[in-house]
């Protein structure tokens, strides 16, 4: 598989988002798009009594790549063998998120100030699978926001072996911002990502922060590999309609034309799940995007939340979804 083809739109990993059934409601609209799941936690997920809770996935997402948040090379490079052996494509370390709990393990974003330990840490990743490993970044944390701080951090993990970076391009803030406020506050600096490109082109550097519609992202792929697409992409699904034809150049017309009909092929995966126990509100918590701007969509998104912990009552999720989608107009 070449997954520098995929790369090119990309869906960021996104916590209490990405999760198995979003990634398969968003390959529905793209066969090409690399999927991310939402970070994992490398220790949390050697201890647990129950890997495929975050394991799991239908052999339909893939591409996908599943990231691991953690500083230890040993668990790292563990983690990532159960990673691989579940049959993801790629194994993804997060040195972007800078919440508290994240800081308190001593990984994310604050792991930007610990060069040395990241490269360990990629080197045993990737000397434990064959599955390529690849690095999620800022372009600085707090006052390190210098081009020589990130690209002496891009140069050391370079040397470990790293050759596939995706970089949000602000920096964050440690302290003082919460994680929201961390992806608007500090402003986007696309010029060190294309700085980056241009000055180490062997790399391959997908850009991520603010980028809303597929105009912007073939205007970012002009020099550079990859695309990555976060909030949008959840918020707004129906913007990845045209990506396969747009981005990857594949002309072979989608089946789904309309945005009832991709929920309509949803809808046998919603019934599967829903009888392996999972609950309605975790099956439609994703859905709630995909009609944004059309007439009825606050309608449909509310009998989706308010209709979702009592399913039942409307003769279970897939009904509910049903109900829910009469109430937009699309033509
Ligand atoms: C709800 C939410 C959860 C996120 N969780 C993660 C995460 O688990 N790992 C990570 O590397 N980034 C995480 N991010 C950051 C996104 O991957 C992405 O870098 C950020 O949203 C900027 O891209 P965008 O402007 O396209 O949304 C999260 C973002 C959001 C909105």
């Amino acid at each position: 598989m070449d997954l520098d083809f995929n790369r090119k739109l990309s869906i960021a990993p996104m916590l209490d988002c990405t999760d198995r059934h979003e990634r398969y409601f968003l390959r529905l609209l793209s066969k090409h798009i690399l999927l991310y799941s939402e970070m994992v936690v490398a220790s949390g997920l050697l201890h647990c009594d129950n890997p495929e809770m975050f394991l799991g996935h239908e052999p339909l997402e893939q591409p996908a790549v599943l990231q691991l948040g953690g500083s230890n090379p040993t668990d790292l490079a563990r983690a990532s063998k159960l990673v691989e052996a579940a049959g993801f494509n790629e194994v993804n370390l997060n040195c972007g998120c800078p919440s508290d709990r994240v800081q308190n393990g001593n990984f994310g974003a604050c792991l930007m100030k610990e060069k040395h330990t990241v490269a360990d840490c990629f080197k045993a990743m990737q000397d434990a699978v064959s599955i390529p490993v690849s690095i999620k970044c800022r372009i600085g944390v707090d006052e390190l926001d210098s081009w020589e701080f990130f690209t002496d951090f891009v140069q050391t993990t370079k040397d470990a072996g790293c050759r596939i970076f995706i970089v949000h391009a602000r920096k964050a803030w440690l302290k003082g911002l919460s994680p929201k406020e961390n992806r608007e506050v500090p402003p986007l600096h696309y010029d060190f990502v294309h700085r980056l490109k241009a000055e180490m082109p062997d790399l391959n550097i997908s850009i991520n922060g603010g980028i809303k519609t597929l105009d912007q992202v073939e205007e970012q792929l002009q020099d550079l590999d990859g695309v990555m697409v976060g909030r949008e992409a959840y918020e707004n699904p129906w913007f990845l309609r045209d990506a396969d034809e747009r981005i990857f150049g594949d002309k072979t017309p989608s089946p789904y034309a309309s945005r009832k009909a991709v929920l309509e092929a949803y809808l046998p995966y919603v019934e599967k799940q829903t009888a392996e126990g999972c609950p309605a509100t975790i099956l439609v918590k994703h859905l709630y995007g995909l009609f944004t701007g059309l007439p009825g969509a606050r309608k449909y998104r509310q009998l989706l939340s308010n209709g979702a912990p009592r399913a039942a009552e409307y003769g279970g999720a897939v009904a509910l979804i049903q109900k829910a989608m009469d109430l937009v107009q699309e033509d």
